[in-house]
């Protein structure tokens, strides 16, 4: 242990072993492990809690405490057998990347600032335009993730057609603006609603466009909303609704907004990687027509929490609604790449490496296998569920998304559903969610992990199975 001038304590490089060993027993022990987490917050509070501590303290004891206190509290997210909410777990080369990237601690706004930083960005961002099958010339941003790529591109969509009437938002703001007319699917993600809300566009006005029985935008119906517009407008379609995970017609949305004027901008969290699968590919046929789109690193591509990115095809307006300059700031002459320019944030992490370190270590093929193994863990979980009696699967599984529901005998088949979803949460030997599906309660299964294994698969439905018996 060594003291340095201003009085930390410091020991990094055993402390850096320290964290590894924690991490790799945690990681070991994810495959056995009950993956909900056991203690209750009050537990937590107790174990974390208690007041700052008046002065330094050993950072081997601080680890220590800190992995002791925390584990009853972790949800085993990066393990095999979660399948709540669309989460993915860690590729090896992505989390030791993102170890890296801590210990690098550079500040990726500026190229001035952390020039391997942006060069990073800038290959990761040309990387996955042709993997997602985006126009070669689009322009990128990472982000914490698809909320915030989601607010990035309708900041971009924003200017775009408020400038196209003369109006110069990012000088003048909204207050007097001509009004933007805003049009989204019925089964829209909520953070369409947030980033409307943070871009102060708002979303009384927003018209929404009913959906097929998969959660489909109906591109027939959208051409209805566009005919009541007239002025700058702003079209919201999906890639991967977030509980059938079915993908909007892209094509057709496109080209009925287009020959309207419309600006079009796809959601596509996850439902995008749907382009990195040949198998797949045809699910999101047209999406390089569209003028933004938002994606997640964080979820099917399997990198550490936050990573996000947003892509446009209007490179003008994405930096026009970005890009900042300082007196004191080294900005580049053009040649070299300043995040902050694409993204909201100013000073920020430099989550480009364990992107980069995914991409590398899986691939094209490696992102396709990864993609399609996991639809077809779903499609197992949906063939499985479904021969048993009293199992209903609600959605057509086009993807990584299973919706179940447990019939009742005394036919509350809302509260037998929920009570299944419970059940199975408190077994721990998987977690999956609830929600709403058409009025009606349902499990939800998300396969998004690369570690799944068939026998995971196997093993979650037989712990689904006895939770509803
Ligand atoms: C379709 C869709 N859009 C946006 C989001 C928000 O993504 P994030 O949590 O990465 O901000 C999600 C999250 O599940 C999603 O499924």
């Amino acid at each position: 242990m060594t003291t340095s001038k201003n009085g930390i304590l410091t020991d990094s490089p055993s402390l850096l072993d320290d964290a590894a060993t924690y991490a790799t027993e945690f990681l070991e022990r994810l495959p056995e492990r009950r993956v909900a987490p056991l203690a209750s917050a009050e537990e937590l509070r107790k174990a974390l809690g208690g007041p700052l501590p008046d002065g330094p303290r050993d950072p081997h004891q601080v680890l220590a405490e800190l992995t002791r206190a925390a584990e009853p509290g972790l949800m085993a997210t990066p393990g095999g057998r979660f399948f709540g909410f669309v989460i993915g777990g860690s590729l090896p080369a992505a989390l030791a990347a993102d170890w890296l990237a801590s210990a690098w601690d550079q500040n990726a706004g500026l190229y001035a600032a952390a020039p391997a930083a942006s060069v990073v960005e800038e290959v990761c961002g040309v990387w996955l335009i042709e993997l997602l099958g985006l126009p070669e010339d689009a322009s990128f941003g990472l982000v914490t993730g698809c909320q915030m790529a989601n607010f990035t591109a309708l900041a971009a969509a924003r200017h775009s057609v408020l400038e196209a009437i003369g109006w110069d938002v990012e000088a003048d703001g909204l207050s007097g603006a001509p009004a933007v007319q805003l049009i989204a699917g019925e089964e829209r993600h909520v953070t369409i609603d947030r980033a409307l809300r943070f871009l102060g566009l708002g979303t009384a006005d927003l018209r929404t466009v009913p959906a097929d029985g998969q959660g489909r935008m109906r591109a027939d119906a959208l051409q209805d909303a566009l005919a009541e517009c007239t002025g700058p407008t702003i079209v919201c379609a999906q890639a991967g609704n977030v509980n059938t995970g079915a993908i909007d017609p892209l094509r057709a949305i496109c080209d009925t907004a287009h020959e309207a004027g419309a600006w079009v901008h796809v959601d596509g969290a996850f439902g995008m990687w749907a382009a990195a699968s040949p198998g797949l590919r045809q699910l999101v046929g047209g999406i390089e027509r569209a003028d933004s789109w938002a994606t997640d690193a964080h979820k099917w591509l399997n990198v550490p929490y936050d990573s996000g990115f947003v892509f446009c095809a209007h490179q003008v307006a994405h930096q026009a609604a970005m890009g900042i300059h300082a007196s004191y700031l080294v900005h580049s002459e053009g040649q070299e790449r300043d995040e902050m320019d694409w993204n909201p944030e100013f000073s920020r992490r430099a989550r480009g490496f364990p992107v980069y370190a995914a991409l590398r270590s899986l691939g094209r093929s490696g992102v396709a296998e990864l993609v399609d193994r996991c639809c077809a863990h779903a499609r197992r979980f949906a063939e499985d569920l479904r021969g048993e009696p009293g199992v209903e699967v609600l959605n057509e599984v086009v993807l990584n998304q299973v919706l179940v529901r447990f019939l009742d005998p005394g036919r509350d088949h809302d509260a037998r559903t929920r009570a299944v979803v419970k059940a199975v949460q408190e077994d721990g030997t998987c977690w999956l969610g609830g929600t709403t599906w058409h009025g009606k309660a349902a499990m939800r299964i998300s396969v998004s992990n690369w570690s799944t294994t068939t026998e995971d698969v196997d093993r979650s439905v037989a712990a689904i199975l006895r939770a509803a018996s």
